[in-house]
Parts: structure tokens; C-alpha cells; sequence
């Protein structure tokens, strides 16, 4: 069922409590794709019912970012989450998750902020206030659906781990489930941004996949030293990639690593035709 109000879902949710039933949360944007909806499967196979949310989160983009050109089709998608057994698709307005005024009154004041080690790198670099919105929203999706699990993709690796210290910090109860990046055959990881991409740009877009997977192969192959393993990157870039960032971090804690291991995980960021792409690798 397609709900668009914070008190439909509470009065749903509360029943299906009362009944004893499990409740799975999966929080997106829309425009889904199958990387959603291998966390819709999952969630769809734990949980005895399962809401999917869908909002694009005004709060999380920044100035100057796709906010108003991000896509919107949420006909196809509650068609999707209903082919997959979604019990609910939750899609308020900005209004009924922020207040008339939204950020620009007293109607919604209170953030909730990420320590500034896990933002002062790689997405949160460049986009400054990003993950307050993040956590701030998926912290009312929490409130709002009290869910038991609620799964996130290592696409986002670095939001996925925000929220996991977001959840044991503020002893939020629910189980976060991390599930595995969902790619294209040709090796470019699934994203809603992929549809600002022309087929020229697909092609360029590669280079992200492919650089990843040819540092994982030098990784398995004995090299540890993380500027020779950057080094290996530039054969896949030219003027039609703009890099942000290539970075090399410790799963757990996100902490820069100048030795990989097994525990390592590689982040690339990369702007092609305009759009910023992102895609990580775990090397062990
Ligand atoms: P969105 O970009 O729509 O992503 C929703 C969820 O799907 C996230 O957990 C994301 O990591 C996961 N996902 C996206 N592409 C994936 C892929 N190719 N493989 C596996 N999982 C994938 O992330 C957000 O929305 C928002 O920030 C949100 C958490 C909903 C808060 O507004």
C-alpha cells in the first residue's frame, strides 16, 4: 500500500506490532533500480513485513546539487516494491517530514550530526552538511516506522557506516544490514544518478569499476604499498574524468591506511559528463 503520511504509517505499524510481526525498513530516494531491490529481497526474506520509504531528502543535498533534477518516478517504483511484496511504500512530501516552512522556519530545527572524523573525508569533503541531513532524515524514518532491520548498500559505504555509529551512539534499536553493491554486466555499479548519463559517458564511466578491480588484482598479486597501487589508476583516466578523490581507508573505522590489507576498502569519487559518480571496493 502507497502511504504518504507519517500517521498512516504509525497507525500500520502499530498494529502489525500489536500482532507480533518483525518489521524490515528500506530508506530511499526512488528512481529504484535492482540495487534497491536486492535490499527490498533481503529485507522481503527477514522481516514479516517491509516498508520501503521514498524521499528525496531535500536536507541532504547541498547548493548547487541535482535536488530538482533528481529523478522522480514514483509511479514505477511503488509498482516495483509491489511486484517485490513491499507491504508499504512511505512517500511524504518535504512538508510532511520537515514542516510549512521546511529548513527556513522554526518548524524543523533539530539535526542530528555525525562526529567529524567520518564526515571530514571522502563524500563529506566536498559535500559539507550532506550527512546531517542524512542521519537526520533516516533517524526520523526510524521514529517514524520503528523497524527491527533496516538495510543499506555498501554503495554508499561511507553513509553505511555514519549510520551504523549513528545507531549504537543514540542506542536506536534496530539492526543495520549492510548488503553487497549491485552492479551492470559491464561492471558500473547501479545508481539513480545513472540516468543523467549519455551512452558516451556510460563508456567513460567504466574507468571508475575498472580502476577498483585493477587495484584489487595488483592488491592480490602482492602490492601493499598504497601510492604504488594509486599509481595504477591513471592509465584508466583521461579529459573526460574529473577525480575527486581515490582514497584508501580501514573498513571499520574509516581511518586512512598507507599499507592495504584484507580490511581495506578503496573509495573513488569521479565527476564524468558533469556527474559525480561514486564506487568502493573491499580488497580482502
Ligand atoms: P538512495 O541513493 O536511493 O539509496 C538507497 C539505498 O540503496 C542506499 O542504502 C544505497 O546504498 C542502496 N543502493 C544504491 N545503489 C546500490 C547498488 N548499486 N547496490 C547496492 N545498494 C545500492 O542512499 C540514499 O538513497 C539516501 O541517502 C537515504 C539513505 C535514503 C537517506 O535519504
Amino acid at each position: 500500500m502507497l502511504l504518504h503520511t507519517i500517521k498512516e504509517v504509525r497507525e500500520q505499524i502499530k498494529q502489525w506490532k500489536k500482532e507480533g510481526f518483525s518489521i524490515g525498513l528500506v530508506p530511499t530516494m526512488g528512481a529504484l533500480h535492482e540495487g534497491h531491490l536486492s535490499l527490498i529481497k533481503k529485507a522481503t526474506e527477514q522481516c514479516d513485513k517491509v516498508v520501503v520509504s521514498v524521499f528525496v531528502n531535500p536536507i541532504q543535498f547541498c547548493p548547487g546539487e541535482d535536488l530538482d533534477k533528481y529523478p522522480r518516478t514514483l509511479e514505477a517504483d511503488t509498482q516495483m516494491c509491489a511486484q517485490a511484496g513491499v507491504d508499504i511504500v512511505f512517500a511524504p512530501t518535504p512538508t510532511e517530514m520537515y514542516g510549512e516552512g521546511q529548513m527556513k522556519s522554526n518548524d524543523f530545527l533539530t539535526y542530528v550530526i555525525p562526529p567529524f572524523f567520518q564526515v571530514n573525508k571522502l563524500c563529506g569533503k566536498s559535500r559539507v552538511g550532506h550527512f546531517d541531513g542524512v542521519c537526520t532524515v533516516v533517524n526520523k524514518l526510524f521514529n517514524i516506522t520503528q523497524p527491527d532491520f533496516a538495510f543499506f548498500g555498501e554503495k554508499d559505504a561511507q553513509q553505511l557506516s555514519i549510520i551504523k555509529k549513528m545507531v549504537k551512539d543514540l542506542n536506536i534499536p534496530v539492526e543495520i544490514i549492510a548488503c553487497p553493491i549491485i552492479r551492470e554486466d559491464s561492471g558500473l555499479a547501479l545508481s539513480s544518478r545513472n540516468k543523467y548519463l549519455s551512452d558516451e559517458d556510460k563508456i567513460h564511466a567504466l574507468a571508475l569499476s575498472k580502476i577498483l578491480n585493477n587495484i584489487k588484482n595488483c592488491y592480490n598479486q602482492g602490492v601493499t604499498d598504497v601510492e604504488a597501487l594509486k599509481e595504477t589508476a591513471y592509465k584508466f583516466l583521461n579529459e573526460n574524468h574529473d577525480l575527486e578523490y581515490l582514497e584508501f581507508l580501514n573498513d571499520e573505522d574509516l581511518e586512512e591506511v598507507s599499507t592495504a590489507n584484507d580490511d581495506t576498502r578503496v573509495f573513488i569519487a569521479c565527476k564524468v559528463g558533469g556527474v559525480r559518480l561514486i564506487d568502493n571496493i573491499k580488497l580482502g
